[in-house]
Formats: C-alpha cells, structure tokens, sequence
C-alpha cells in the first residue's frame, strides 16, 4: 500500500460536497486524486473547488485509472451495487452509501465481488462509528455482564437531519439530476415500493440494533399506515420493535432504547449532519448501585470517524465495523418484514436466501 490511499470519489451531489468530501479531504493518510460525476459541469466545478487533479464522468473510466486505490461512492441507492461491483472487480477497495443496495441478491453480489477480489467493502452506517455510540456499547457489555436483555426499541421518526449550514457550501449547476430506474425486489408488488424504500432509506435502524444485539431470527408481524410501520422482530428471549414514521420537525426523533431485567440503555441519535455532537446516552442499573448514568462520548462527527476507519482499514488490512457481510443482514431483514407484511404472516430471516434466489 502506498503511503497515502489514492481515492477516487463518484458521485458529488448533496451528501458527496456536504459530508464525505469534507470528511475525507481532512484525513493526512488519503489523498481525493479523481472525482466522478455524470453531471460533467458539476464535477469539473466541485474539483476545482477541492483541488482534485481528474476529473470523470464514467465511473467505468474512473475505476480504469491506476492512481486510484480506493472508490468513495456516494451516487444513488438504485446503482450502488453495480458501481461498488464493478470497482470491486477493477481490484479497488469501496465505500459505498447506505443502503448499499435495494435487492439482497445485489447486496450479496456485492460481497462475492469484495472477497473474489480480496477487497474491502464497506457500507456508509456512520451511526456506528459514534463517539457516544462508542460509549453506549460499553455502557451495554457492561450490563449485559450481569443481566439479559429482555426488549428493544428501535424508533425513528426524523426531522430536521441537515441543521442548517452545509447546504450553503454546496456547489449547484442547473444540470437536471439523471434519471436512474429503480430496483427492487421481484417479489414486491408495486405499491409497496414507497414502504421499501421508506426502510431502505432508514435502514440505519435496522443496523444499529444489530451492532448491539446481533441478528433477529424472525419478523413476527409487520403493520403499516400511511407513512409508519411497526414490525415486532425476534431475538428468540426478547423482541425488538422497529418504528418508522414521519415528523416535520426542528428536532431530531430516534431512539434505540435496550432493556435488560435490572436496567436500560437507552440511546439518542444525533440529527446526521450535526457536527461534532455526539449521541446522547442514559444508562440505568438497578441492580446493586441503582446507579444512574450519562456517559459522554467525545465531541466528534461521525462521519469523519467513518472515513478515518475506511482508510485504516485498507492501510491495516482490517475488517470494517460495518463491511459488507454484516451489512448484507439489513438488506435480508428489509425484504423479511416486507414479506411478513404482504403475506399477513410471521416470517424468518434467512440470512441465506440471497445466494438461493441468485
Ligand atoms: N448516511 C446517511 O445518513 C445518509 C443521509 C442522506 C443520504 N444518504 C445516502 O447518500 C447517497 C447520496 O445521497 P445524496 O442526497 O447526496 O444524493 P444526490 O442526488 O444529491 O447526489 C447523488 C449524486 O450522484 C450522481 N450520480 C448518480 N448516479 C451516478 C453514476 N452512475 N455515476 C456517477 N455519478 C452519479 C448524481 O449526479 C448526483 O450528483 C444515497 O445513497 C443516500 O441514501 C445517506
């Protein structure tokens, strides 16, 4: 591995210029060489602005280009699977976006492009690399020592995500955004593609109970009303409920809350692009001490924590915190209580159906 990992970034809309090219220029062991866009006025206009030496409009060019090691792609759901796919297999290693795809055969191609090529992969599931997150986890081993979880709650409902500024940093042309066709899963009828993509574009919540709790065994029922779902998923002992819904908003509304027989955990998110916050953490512990606790993460984005760990995990050779593997599970899981839903019925996760439906 060179000194610096040479990256290639594809895809400079409102998250490339507001989040992850900041959070990658600022690193001292990665180098942005290339950028990609199918907007050729905007990606000339955003490299010029980042002093980034070449310029793409094909990422098939992009990933062709010898000085680029690794591609930082932050395009659109529908294509994240195709691009990471094919600079997989142009022996670069990926970050890619959440959801990484739509289907969980793409996703699983996606995985046996990054281990045929002995690349790494990894899924843009920035909530994990939180500092207060960081401190949650601790706050969790430590409890779970002692006592079982016994529920879970999973809640988001949104609001305010963009905070303000960085929308005023951004670079627009009036290039009309590609049209990119959509893709889902066979068995999905075509009224249920806004719930998908609904639980898609809020998988966050899907991952982050299973950063803390592993894998659900089953979706035991799945409801929704227009614009909310409620799905019940099983850990076997206990169930976590996931809620999706909608709030217009100042504030930011998410919550992963764990119980356990003597005490909680309870987490809240920051709103994504609230700099340098970190999640807000309570933590009860009724057994002995009854202690109450507000562990605080150290001020950090977590998004900057995220690309640092890109980058040392292609310099160490390590797996990432969320590869694609694991993060193959969410896309499953999404498919599962989509069925759960549809057919009125308990469904179980099959971790393994990807590979039979391919
Ligand atoms: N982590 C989070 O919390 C979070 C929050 C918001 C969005 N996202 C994800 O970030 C991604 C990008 O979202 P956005 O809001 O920046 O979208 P955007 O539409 O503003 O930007 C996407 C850019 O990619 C370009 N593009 C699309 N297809 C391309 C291709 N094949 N090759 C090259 N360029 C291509 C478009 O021209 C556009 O400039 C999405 O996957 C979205 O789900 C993540």
């Amino acid at each position: 591995m060179t000194e610096k990992v040479r990256i290639g970034f594809v895809g400079c809309g409102f998250m490339g210029q507001c989040v992850h090219l900041p959070s990658f220029h600022r690193l001292r062991n990665a180098e942005i060489v290339a950028i990609c866009d199918l907007r050729p006025r905007l990606a000339r206009a955003v490299a010029r602005r980042w002093r980034i030496g070449k310029v793409y409009t094909s990422h098939l060019d992009l990933i062709e280009d010898d000085d680029v090691d690794a591609v930082v792609e932050i395009t659109n759901k529908f294509v994240h699977a195709q691009i990471a796919i094919d600079a997989l297999e142009a022996g670069k290693d990926v970050f890619t976006e959440k959801p990484m795809a739509t289907t969980s055969s793409d996703a699983l191609e996606m995985v046996k492009a990054a281990e045929k090529n002995n690349q790494k992969l990894m899924v843009g599931y920035m909530k994990r690399y939180d500092p207060g997150v960081l401190k949650a986890k601790e706050a969790f081993q430590s409890l779970a020592e002692h006592t079982e979880v016994t529920y879970a709650r999973s809640h988001l409902f949104g609001g305010d995500w963009i905070c303000g500024a960085p929308a005023e940093e951004r670079i627009m042309t009036d290039e009309p955004s590609p049209k990119i066709p959509a893709r889902y899963p066979d068995f999905l009828p075509k009224d249920r593609e806004p719930l998908m993509n609904h639980i898609l574009e809020q998988i966050h919540d899907i991952n982050l109970p299973r950063y803390f709790l592993g894998d659900p065994s089953e979706v035991l029922f799945s409801a929704d009303q227009p614009g909310s779902l409620v799905s019940v998923l099983s850990y076997g002992d206990f169930s976590l409920v996931f809620e999706l819904g909608y709030i217009s908003a100042d504030i930011w509304d998410e919550q992963l809350l764990i119980y356990f027989r003597n005490g909680w955990v309870d987490i809240r998110p920051p709103p994504p692009l609230l700099r340098n916050v970190p999640a807000k953490v309570h933590v009860y512990k009724a057994n002995g001490d009854h202690a109450e606790l507000l562990p605080h993460g150290s001020w950090g984005w977590s998004f900057e924590r995220q690309a640092e760990h890109f980058v040392k995990c292609i310099i160490d050779d390590e797996e990432p915190l969320s590869g694609g593997v694991d993060s193959y599970k969410d896309i499953v899981i999404a498919e599962s209580i989509m069925k759960s839903m549809i057919e009125g019925r308990p469904e179980k996760i099959d971790f393994e159906l990807g590979s039979k439906n391919r």
